[in-house]
Order: C-alpha cells, then sequence, then structure tokens
C-alpha cells in the first residue's frame, strides 16, 4: 500500500508532478484526515469499516472516492461530515480541528451549517416544499432572511440550469432535476466542502455523467473542496484525485492508474 501523500507535505517537497496544471498547490487545505479509523460493535461481532486513513482535500480540488460496496465509502463520508463518530484520529476542516479522538466540542450542527454541503445518493428533499422553497429553508435556518434567501436561491438554481423548474414540487422533477435541486441545496450556504455519497447511483448514465459535470463546474468556479463516492469507474474522468477503499483500508491511485481505473468497465 502506498502512504496517501498529504498534498501540503507534497507541495513542500516539490513533489508538483502530484499536483495538477490547473490547481495552483498554494490553495489552502479544506478538510485534513489524519488516521481516522472506525469499528461499528465491540467482541466478536466487531466490524472494522475503516482501517486508520488519511487524506487531505484542498479548494477547488475534485476528489473520487471508490471502492466496492461494504469497502467503507459511507463510513469515511459520514465521519468527515460530523454525522458519524470515527473511533479514533484526527480531523481538520476548514482549519478547526472537529475530532481528535473524540469531538472537540464544536456545535456539530451549526458547523455543518457553514462548512458542509452533503449530497446523498436519493436527492432527499422535503417533498411539500417547492424546489426554490428546498433551497432558501437552508439559507434560512442559517440566518438569512426569506426574501433574501429566495432571491439567492432562485440565483443558484439558474446557475444549476433549472431555474425554470423553480416552482415545482420534488415529485415532478426528473431524477436529474431533482439531483440538481439537492446540489443547490448542499451549495446554499456556499461551504467550502461539497461531501457527495453516491450522488449520480440513481440516475441514468447520461444523466449521471452530467451531475459529475456539475460537481467540477463546483469544484472550478466556486473553488469548493469537492469528493464524491462512487461506484461507477465510467464517472471519474476529470478527477483532481482518486482514492480507494478496500476493506476499510484507503489508498491513493497514482494518476496513471486512477486514468486505468476510469476506462475500466463499471461492475
Ligand atoms: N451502523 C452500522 N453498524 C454496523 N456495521 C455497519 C454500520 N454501518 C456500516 N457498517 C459496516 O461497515 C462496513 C462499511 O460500510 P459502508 O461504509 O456503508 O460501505 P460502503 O459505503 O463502501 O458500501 C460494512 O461492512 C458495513 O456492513
Ligand atoms: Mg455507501
Amino acid at each position: 500500500m502506498t502512504a496517501p501523500v498529504l498534498a501540503s507535505s507534497a507541495a513542500a517537497a516539490g513533489m508538483s508532478a502530484e499536483v495538477p496544471a490547473e490547481l495552483p498547490a498554494e490553495r489552502p487545505v479544506v478538510v485534513e484526515v489524519e488516521g481516522v479509523s472506525k469499528t461499528f460493535g465491540s467482541g466478536e461481532l466487531a466490524v472494522q469499516a475503516l482501517k486508520p486513513c488519511s487524506l487531505s482535500v484542498r479548494q477547488g480540488e475534485l476528489a473520487a472516492l471508490l471502492g466496492p460496496s461494504g469497502s467503507g465509502k459511507s463510513t469515511l463520508l459520514l465521519s468527515i461530515s460530523l454525522i458519524l463518530e470515527p473511533s479514533a484520529g484526527r480531523i481538520v476542516i476548514n482549519g478547526q480541528e472537529v475530532y481528535n479522538d473524540g469531538w472537540t466540542g464544536i456545535d456539530d450542527r451549526a458547523f455543518r451549517r457553514r462548512n458542509i454541503g452533503f449530497i446523498f445518493q436519493q436527492h432527499n428533499l422535503i417533498p411539500f416544499l417547492t424546489a426554490i422553497e428546498n433551497v432558501a429553508l437552508v439559507m434560512q435556518l442559517n440566518g438569512i432572511g426569506r426574501r433574501e434567501a429566495t432571491r439567492r436561491a432562485r440565483e443558484l438554481l439558474g446557475y444549476l440550469e433549472i431555474a425554470h423548474r423553480a416552482e415545482s414540487l420534488p415529485a415532478n422533477l426528473s431524477g436529474g432535476e431533482q439531483q440538481r435541486v439537492a446540489i443547490g441545496r448542499a451549495l446554499a450556504n456556499e461551504p467550502p466542502l461539497i461531501l457527495a455519497d453516491e450522488p449520480t447511483a440513481a440516475l441514468d448514465t447520461e444523466r449521471g455523467a452530467k451531475v459529475m459535470a456539475l460537481l467540477r463546474k463546483i469544484a472550478r468556479e466556486r473553488r469548493s473542496a469537492v469528493i464524491t463516492v462512487t461506484h461507477d469507474h465510467r464517472m471519474i474522468e476529470g478527477f483532481d484525485t482518486v482514492y480507494r477503499l478496500d476493506d476499510g483500508v484507503l489508498r491513493r491511485l497514482p494518476a496513471a492508474q486512477a486514468a486505468a481505473a476510469a476506462a475500466a468497465p463499471a461492475h
């Protein structure tokens, strides 16, 4: 197993080959995971879902997390998003240590609202709110007035090219449109970190590719750090970094291997 290369140390060591040309090495690290592990249950029933894992993702970086079902992808993402408590390790998000062999005492809900946008496999939109209301609600929860939240939500839906569906209820949107609204909701408070757990799993290949292209645009234009889980190798073209989990062991794939993985058929 190759040790994960932290972007900051790679830059310090002059390993510019690790860094794609369009991603300046001085970009700040948004999320740093050091030796994070997770064991579910105890005794004979214990399942070590994550062996000590390390990764770091910078502003504007699009990172893919690959791996078969049950390899620990969701466990890692949920740990980074402060939803699931790891067993050990350290997590720093946007300069704030949130976990160090235990939560560090921050207000997780408020922190998550400001710093993390999460996109699930299923869109999880509130069924009785329209597209624009779903997006505006998240802003309102963050203290933005209703009128301003609605204005910004409309702008965001325009950016995601679904402004014309703003007044529709989720049930009246296609799968791809629902997922774009869900992305809008994740972006609502302009979080520095976007996490997506198999966001294309419920979509056909073409719509899935569009959602991935959108995540790429978000990383580039809005300079968010984006980590997206996928088990579909066809979806990883255009990623800056590719990680792979197998039985809870995380490794970073070298560029050539990542390209080969992208060319491999989906399983
Ligand atoms: N809440 C839980 N309780 C017990 N075991 C769990 C729980 N969540 C996940 N696991 C186990 O941890 C491993 C990794 O799961 P998961 O992170 O969901 O994998 P992936 O997202 O890669 O499919 C699996 O063996 C799974 O059964
Ligand atoms: Mg999963």
